[in-house]
Formats: C-alpha cells, sequence, structure tokens
C-alpha cells in the first residue's frame, strides 16, 4: 500500500513508513507537500453494513494495507467493531450512515426551482464530520498494531499531537480516548471554556500556545509541529501534516454518492465550508471516486465557501488563473500564505489561517468547474438562522456556512448539495 506526494512526487510503503508528513519535506522548499494514497482498483463497494468504515472498507487505504498484510475481511471487521463499543462507551455512539434529506422548505427560501439536500453530520460520532478524518487515522495505526508492521514499531510509546480548539480537537479525543491512545492537544488563549472542559474530561492534555514574538502563522500549529518533531504522532485533519487524515472523509462523499445514486439525482453543486480544507479536499475526491465508478451520473460543481473575514482559497484561486496545477504546487508561496489580520466570524470554525489543503480543492474545483465563494458576515447569521428555523437540524453557523454560499445565487442554478457538518453546541 504507497501513498505519493502531489508535490515531490514521493512515495511511501505505509508497512514501513508513516504516510503523514511527506518525508521529502523542507522547511522553505516551497513545495506543496501532501501524501496521498495510491487509487483503489476495486468496484464501488455495495455492502449493506451501517457502519461507514465497514461498508466503504474496500477502497480506504488502512484496509488495503490490512490485506496487504495479511489480515483477513474479519480481522478488519474486528478492529472496527471493537473501537465502535469503546466509542459507544466514550461518546454515546457509533459511526453509523448519517441522514441525508431533500429540504423543500429551504429551497424555496433560495427561490430555487430545482432540489436542495442537507446531509447532517450533527448526529456523527462527537458531533461533527471530523471524527471520520481521525477515524481514517486510528484505524491506520491499529491495522500497524495487529499485523505487527514496521511502521507500528514502539508505536504505543508515542503520544497522539493536534492543534485546535473547536471540532477536530473533540473529535481527536473521542477517538484517542476509546482506542485508549493519550493525547496533546494545542489550544488558542482565547478557547471556550466548555470545549476545554470537554477536553479535559476526555483525558486529553491540554498546551495553551501564546504567539512568541516574530511568529507568523498559527502558534498552535507551530506548537503542535514541534511536538511531531520530537516523535508525536499527528493526529490532526491537515493533509499537509498526515496525508492519511483526508481520507476518512471519503466516506461522507462515498453515503452521499450512493444515495444520490440510489435516489437517480446527481446535484448541481456542492457548497461545502472550508477551513484547512481537508473536508472539501475529501469530498472531491470522494464524489470523483465515486463518479469514476459510475455511482453518479456527473460529477457535482464544487463551491469552496470562505468568509470575507479569513478567504486564503479565494486568494490563491485568483492568483492560479489559468495556471498549471503541477506548477503551483512547486511554488506553495506564490498562492497560500498566512492571512495577515485575526480574522473573526460566528462560523469560527473556518477561520484558519491558511487552506493547508489548498491544492486539492483547488483541483477538486477545477475538475468539476467549481470555484470559490466569498460570504460576509450577514450572510453567514442568515444561513445559521434560515437552517435552524426551516430544516430543524441544530447545526452550528459553521456547520451551516456552506448554505451561506448558496443564499446568493439566482434561483436557477440547479440542484445542489450542503454538509451541515457540525452541531450548535
Ligand atoms: C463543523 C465544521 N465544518 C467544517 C469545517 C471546515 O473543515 P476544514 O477545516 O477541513 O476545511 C470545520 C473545521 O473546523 C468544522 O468544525
Amino acid at each position: 500500500m504507497h501513498f505519493r506526494c502531489h508535490g515531490c512526487g514521493a512515495t511511501v510503503d505505509a508497512a514501513r513508513l508513516w504516510p503523514f508528513r511527506c518525508p521529502q519535506a523542507r522547511t522553505g522548499d516551497d513545495i506543496d507537500h501532501v501524501l496521498m494514497a495510491e487509487p483503489p482498483d476495486a468496484a464501488f463497494p455495495r455492502g449493506a453494513e451501517q457502519n461507514p468504515f465497514l461498508r466503504y472498507r474496500t477502497p480506504l487505504s488502512p484496509y488495503r494495507l490490512a490485506r496487504a498484510a495479511g489480515l483477513s475481511d474479519a480481522a478488519w471487521s474486528e478492529i472496527v467493531a471493537e473501537l465502535d463499543a469503546a466509542l459507544v462507551a466514550v461518546d454515546g455512539r457509533g459511526f453509523r450512515i448519517t441522514p441525508m434529506s431533500e429540504q423543500t422548505r429551504l429551497a424555496a427560501a433560495l427561490g430555487m426551482k430545482d432540489s436542495l439536500w442537507v446531509k447532517d453530520e450533527t448526529g456523527n460520532v462527537s458531533g461533527s464530520h471530523k471524527a471520520r478524518h481521525l477515524m481514517g487515522v486510528m484505524l491506520y495505526l491499529r491495522v500497524l498494531e495487529v499485523a505487527k508492521l514496521p511502521a507500528g514499531h514502539a508505536l504505543r510509546s508515542r503520544r497522539l499531537a493536534i492543534a485546535s480548539c473547536g471540532n477536530a480537537a473533540l473529535a481527536a479525543a473521542v477517538i484517542a480516548r476509546a482506542a485508549d491512545w493519550p493525547l496533546d492537544v494545542f489550544i488558542p488563549p482565547d478557547a471556550g471554556a466548555a470545549v476545554k472542559q470537554s477536553l479535559q474530561n476526555l483525558g486529553a492534555r491540554i498546551t495553551v500556545c501564546e504567539r512568541r514574538a516574530g511568529e507568523t502563522g498559527d502558534p498552535c500549529v507551530l506548537r503542535f509541529r514541534e511536538s511531531v518533531a520530537q516523535g508525536a504522532i499527528p493526529f490532526g485533519v491537515q493533509g499537509t501534516e498526515n496525508g492519511l487524515a483526508v481520507e476518512g472523509a471519503h466516506t461522507l462523499a462515498f453515503e452521499m454518492a450512493e444515495e444520490f445514486g440510489r435516489i437517480g439525482i446527481a446535484p448541481d453543486a456542492l457548497f461545502v465550508q472550508v477551513g484547512g480544507g481537508a473536508l472539501a479536499s475529501a469530498l472531491a475526491q470522494g464524489f470523483a471516486l465515486a463518479y469514476a465508478r459510475g455511482v453518479l451520473a456527473k460529477m457535482p460543481k464544487l463551491i469552496a465557501v470562505q468568509t470575507a473575514s479569513c478567504a486564503p482559497l479565494a486568494r490563491a484561486w485568483n492568483k492560479l488563473d489559468g495556471l498549471d496545477l503541477t506548477e503551483a504546487a512547486r511554488h506553495r508561496s506564490r498562492f497560500m500564505w498566512p492571512w495577515e489580520t485575526p480574522p473573526a466570524s460566528l462560523a469560527s470554525g473556518i477561520l484558519d489561517y491558511e487552506t493547508y489543503d489548498w491544492w486539492a480543492v483547488a483541483e477538486g474545483m477545477r475538475a468539476s468547474g467549481g470555484r470559490p465563494v466569498v460570504v460576509d458576515e450577514n450572510t453567514i447569521a442568515r444561513a445559521h438562522d434560515l437552517a435552524h428555523r426551516l430544516t430543524g437540524i441544530n447545526a452550528s453557523a459553521t456547520g451551516t456556512a456552506g448554505l451561506a454560499g448558496a443564499l446568493g445565487l439566482a434561483g436557477n442554478q440547479g440542484s445542489i448539495a450542503l454538509i451541515f457538518s457540525g452541531v450548535e453546541r
């Protein structure tokens, strides 16, 4: 099971080396290093299991690694079932296909002639889609342990590490607790008290990260990188730090694509709220795979939604202006650099200073005929309010920010799909 870096072409054998940060990445080389699993050659899975990590196991790289290492299909199911039972004990729920429904009242409010679909991730493990990303990583770690692969040597002597003070941190803490693995969380000084309390209740160790003189970028990410350099396992949701993290959320795209295929609709556009970019990257890749396997009649246009307060992806997109993406991956700093002004928004989960996974999102937008949309605060607030009133789904403003991108559309844009990605806490 090999991974390849889309920036420099380096390959990694996931049985021998972690497919997390590209081994060729060097500070200042200006290459956009992200490791991606080699594409699966199997047909689209057609199982009936309700746990997405069972139903869609065959394309997932940890499963392919497990099988290549001699573990049986039953051994995989046992690994998933064991973690699932532990998740139920820790969080009251394991992974199950989440609901997707047509929202006619919302479509009417938008003046749409076509259908509007909402995938509801508020009831997913830990209350957001983030847990999918990290379950993918945890399954890889468990396969290394169970199959006793070289990359798993002394694995349990290492702590997991993440930079986040929101949904990603909570998801990491729930999954780490379920796997009985110690976790360090790097958070900013203004992190919410309730999140801090939940992290502590889940047994995570918290480090508050003040900005140091002369530092640019997110101090939490900088401290997280230092901890990884000292041996911690990157357990965050940025593809640049852990290429494998993106893949777990392919399951979200697979669930949506399979359901659209079943009802015989291929949405014209998919509006996705973008912070670090792992969610949009995972959806672009997952939908592309489902489309290539004939599950969908066409690819929805990927529309990446950011707030005016912090829009590094839209900035990068404007600079790309038709340039070759392979070339762009070798000159990252021309397109992506930390947002200069401190951002603020009701949609606080999409205020990442950098869209770490910008390249894959740009590729997904190009391939599907999509683009970025930047929305103002009023639209973010309106989307949040409409979502609550017209769908009854208790999503946060970050979770409904994709809808904000769709609010400015004329009514004849075709059918659209949205993800209400996280619960209001
Ligand atoms: C609920 C929710 N939706 C969407 C996002 C954006 O995801 P990404 O950072 O992968 O772009 C986040 C990120 O924190 C989030 O918490």
